[in-house]
C-alpha cells in the first residue's frame, strides 16, 4: 500500500478541524496537510502542517496538491444550507468549482482516493420523509442542496468516465464540541447545547416537532474514515451514501439536556431556515452503507447529550 499524503480542504470547519486531528494521529503529522481559505490557526496550525487554499483556484488546487505530494483528498470546503441561501451566487461556486477542481486532480494528477461529501440537502419535499431509501427522489429546494446532487452525479460520472476513486456519504446534521458548525439549518442541535451549559435559555429556529437525521462527530469521523479505506471491490456506490445514526425533534434533544441542566428552558421561534428543514427527510435507511462498508454508529441521544454536556461545561 502507498504511504498516504493527505490533504484536507476546510480544515478550519466544524467536520475537518476534527477529522485533520484524527487524520494526524492515524498517518503521522507529517503527512496530512491542514488547508482552508482562511489561514489555519490554534491547534490545527500548531500539530501538523498548514497552508491557505482557495479551492474555487484551480491552479492553486493543482500546485498545492503537487507541493506537498498528495495522494488523498477530504474536500471539506463548501458553503452550507443556511448560508447558501443567503448567497446563492457563492454557495454554487465554492461547491461546485472547487469540487470540480479536486475531482480534475484525482484525474489529472492520478489522486488514489478523494473524499466529497454529499448531504441530507441532497433529499427534498417530494422524496419519502420516514427511512429515506437509497435511492429515491432527489429534487431539492436550496442551493446547497442543488450543488449536493450535482456533486453527486458528478463524482459518480468522474468514477466511470475516468475511473478515478471518489467517495463520498450523505451526512445527517453534524454535532459537535471542537468547532461550531459554519451556516447550517441543523445549527441549532448544536447552539443549544453551548445556551444550555451558559445561560439556560434557549431561542430555538425551528419548531419543536422538527425531526431531522443527525450524527455526534466521532461517528462522522469513523464513517468519513472507514468509507476512504474500504475495500474498492466491495463498493456498489460511490458519492451517495446514505448515512445515519440519531432521529430526533428540536423538543425531545432539549428534553434530553434538560435531564442534566435542571430547568433548561427552550422557547421555539421559527426562522427562514424551517423552511429547510421541512423538504429534509426525519429518518434515514442506511443499508446500502451497513452492508457495502460494515457502517454502524456507537451514539446514541443519551450517551451523546452527556458527552456533549461534560466537554461544554469543561471548555466553557
Ligand atoms: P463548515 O462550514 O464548518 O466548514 C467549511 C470550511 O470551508 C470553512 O472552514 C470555510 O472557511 C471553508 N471554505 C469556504 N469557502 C472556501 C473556499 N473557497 N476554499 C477553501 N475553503 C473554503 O462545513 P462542515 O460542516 O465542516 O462541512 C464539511 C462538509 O460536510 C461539507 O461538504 C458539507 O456540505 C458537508 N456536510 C456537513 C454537515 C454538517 O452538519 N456539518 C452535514 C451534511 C454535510
Ligand atoms: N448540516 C447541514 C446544513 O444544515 C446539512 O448538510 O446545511
Amino acid at each position: 500500500m502507498t504511504h498516504k499524503k493527505v490533504l484536507v480542504t476546510g480544515a478550519m470547519g466544524q467536520i475537518g478541524s476534527e477529522l485533520t486531528g484524527v487524520l494526524r494521529r492515524k498517518y503521522g503529522r507529517e503527512n496530512v496537510v491542514a488547508t482552508d481559505i482562511r489561514k489555519p490557526e490554534g491547534v490545527l496550525a500548531g500539530s501538523g502542517p498548514c497552508d491557505v487554499l482557495d479551492v474555487t483556484d484551480k491552479t492553486a488546487v493543482f500546485t498545492m496538491l503537487q507541493k506537498y505530494g498528495i495522494n488523498t483528498v477530504y474536500h471539506m470546503a463548501a458553503i452550507l444550507s443556511a448560508t447558501g441561501e443567503k448567497h446563492p451566487a457563492l454557495c454554487w461556486n465554492v461547491n461546485m468549482n472547487g469540487s470540480i477542481n479536486i475531482m480534475d486532480a484525482a484525474v489529472e494528477l492520478g489522486l488514489e482516493t478523494v473524499i466529497i461529501p454529499s448531504s441530507i440537502a441532497a433529499f427534498g419535499p417530494e422524496t419519502p420523509r420516514f427511512n429515506t431509501p437509497q435511492e429515491t427522489i432527489l429534487r431539492p429546494r436550496t442551493m446547497y442542496g442543488v450543488t449536493k446532487v450535482c456533486g453527486e452525479l458528478l463524482g459518480d460520472y468522474y468514477v466511470k468516465r475516468f475511473g478515478v476513486d471518489i467517495r463520498g456519504v450523505r451526512y445527517p446534521g453534524i454535532i459537535s464540541s471542537e468547532t461550531l458548525p459554519g451556516g447550517g439549518t441543523t445549527d441549532y442541535a448544536v447552539d443549544i447545547f453551548y445556551k444550555a451549559v451558559e445561560e439556560g435559555t434557549y431561542t430555538c429556529f425551528v419548531k419543536e416537532d422538527t425531526k431531522l437525521p443527525m450524527m455526534y462527530m466521532p461517528d462522522c469521523i469513523k464513517a468519513t474514515i472507514d468509507l476512504a479505506e474500504a475495500d474498492k471491490e466491495s463498493l456498489v456506490h460511490s458519492c451517495e451514501y446514505n448515512l445515519a445514526a440519531l432521529s430526533f425533534t428540536a423538543g425531545e434533544l432539549a428534553a434530553e439536556i434538560r435531564k442534566h441542566v435542571p430547568g433548561f428552558e427552550v422557547t421555539y421561534e421559527p426562522d427562514f431556515r424551517q423552511a429547510i428543514a421541512d423538504t429534509w427527510p426525519a429518518t434515514i435507511d442506511d443499508s446500502a452503507a451497513r452492508n457495502e462498508w460494515g457502517w454502524q454508529p456507537d451514539w446514541n441521544l443519551e450517551n451523546m447529550t452527556m458527552d456533549m454536556l461534560e466537554k461544554l461545561r469543561a471548555k466553557i
